[in-house]
């Protein structure tokens, strides 16, 4: 392509560290996108004839018809995708190709093709994380009344229901959505006609071409636009916090899934046996979901550390910027697949659930809480006297419940029998009803505002 100022061709190594095309064929759609939006521009405006313009465009899809059926050859002499896709395109239609270059340069052409990429795997995941949140609210809906305990330090902590649990990460997954909306509202501006880095003499329209690839508008500043990879960026980062969150979901169903507690059990699609233990289904889909976030967390630090200390304008460092991305988008798709079929298709053992809840001394704050209200304790003193019944119950063995009053009353002799009702993990939980806390009516308005927003009935 840039034959005439060189008197010999590139040593093999540098054929091999120069060649993109091994990653960047995923682009070709993008690339063809992009080339024919450019190329119809330069026909309407009379910079290429509107029978070249015709036949490019034709050419182009000829191209692409190769590359569904037959996929994008790896040619290293041609470096990346848009070289063997112009170089095709001058095989099929033949020096009219040379022409649609006019007015770009592969600056400009590999910012476009990979911010339209990026676009479309934000709606992507998008859709992902609308699927997974339908499982939740779905499962969450089921067990609004459903008493686990609720933990701190993974101590047992205060009973709630299994719907407020699962509810939370639909909320995560709410606010992990609105970041991807975010960047897809900030990154869509389209970089083409920026050229090289300094904007071109030919007389385009960049709004055209924006418009024509559902762009909002053209990029200001040619040389931020070749230079830009904060939209990939925006897309890592959101990427990393969705892992980030699909790894605390799945260390959940791990840890719920062990025998010692017995809260779940996943489906035996998302789990896998042991070749020397019979008895074994390990919950090795979870476990992934959990290992690949680090590998997402990575291919931000990969990309943002590529990015540091750049000068404008385009650097060849930047070629490297479609590895980790592509990679990350990957392994999110398959494990927001995973959690969704997980959440969606595990069966919550709430019998085991529930004894749980009651073993853990969890409404010991009920306790204290009576005591405050009933009989008018304060709040510092009702936790020393609840510690002391704790301990008690500790000592003999058994629930809050089932110390009797004679002993509660030696404890402190304000406690009267009414303090049992207070006690059991269903008034627990009932009486927790401030707004977003786990009383199941709250739960239940929680669901119903969640799946108006999903759109479910
Ligand atoms: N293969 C290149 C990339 O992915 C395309 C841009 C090349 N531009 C250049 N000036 N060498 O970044």
């Amino acid at each position: 392509m840039w034959g005439g100022r060189f008197a010999e061709g590139p040593s093999a190594i540098m054929r091999e560290i120069n060649a993109s095309i091994p990653f960047d064929k995923a682009l070709w759609r993008q690339d063809i996108a992009a080339s024919k939006a450019h190329v119809t521009m330069l026909g309407a405006q009379g910079i290429v004839s509107a029978e070249d313009a015709k036949t490019i465009c034709e050419g182009l899809d000829r191209v692409a018809a190769e590359y569904e059926a037959d996929g994008v050859p790896e040619d290293w002499d041609l470096e990346d995708i848009h070289m063997t896709t112009e170089s095709r395109l001058a095989e099929l239609i033949g020096p009219v190709a040379g022409r649609l270059h006019t007015a770009r340069s592969r600056n400009d052409q590999v910012a476009t093709d990979f911010k339209l990429w990026v676009r479309t795997a934000i709606d992507q995941t998008d859709d992902g994380l609308a699927a997974l949140q339908r499982a939740l609210v779905t499962q969450a809906g089921a067990h609004a009344d459903s008493i686990m305990p609720g933990f701190t330090h993974l101590q047992t902590a205060q009973p709630v229901t299994l719907g407020h649990h699962l509810m939370a990460y639909y909320e995560m997954l709410r606010r992990d959505r609105s970041r991807l909306a975010d960047a897809r509202m900030r990154m869509n501006e389209s970089p083409l006609g920026s050229a090289a880095l300094a904007g071109t003499g030919f007389p385009i329209d960049r709004d055209v071409t924006s418009a024509a690839l559902q762009f909002d508008r053209p990029t200001a500043n040619s040389l931020d636009a070749v230079s830009d990879r904060d939209f990939a960026l925006d897309y890592l980062m959101a990427a990393s916090q969705i892992a980030l969150h699909l790894s605390r979901l799945a260390e959940e169903f791990i840890i719920w899934a062990s025998q010692p507690f017995g809260f779940v059990r996943m489906a035996d699609s998302l789990s896998t046996g042991s070749s020397i233990m019979p008895q074994k289904k390990n919950p090795d889909a979870a476990e992934l979901v959990r290992g690949h976030a680090g590998r997402v967390i990575g291919s931000t630090t990969a990309l943002m550390v590529t990015m540091k200390g750049l000068p404008l304008a385009y650097s060849k460092d930047m070629q490297d910027d479609k590895p980790p991305v592509f990679e990350a988008a990957g392994l999110l798709a398959l494990s927001i697949a995973a959690m969704t079929g997980m959440v969606a298709d595990s069966t919550f053992n709430t019998n085991r659930m529930r004894e749980a809840a009651e073993l853990g001394y969890a409404t010991a704050t009920d306790l204290a809480d009576w005591l405050v209200t009933e009989a008018d304790i304060p709040f510092r003193e009702a936790h020393h006297i609840t510690g002391a019944a704790v301990k008690l119950a500790e000592q003999k063995g058994v629930a809050l419940d089932e110390l009797s009053l004679d002993e509660l009353q030696a404890i402190d002799e304000r406690i009267d029998d009414g303090v049992y009702s207070a006690l059991s993990v269903e008034a627990s939980v009932a009486a927790r009803a401030s707004y977003g806390g786990t009383a199941p009516e709250q739960v239940k308005q929680q669901v119903a505002a969640a799946r108006k927003a999903l759109g479910l009935n």
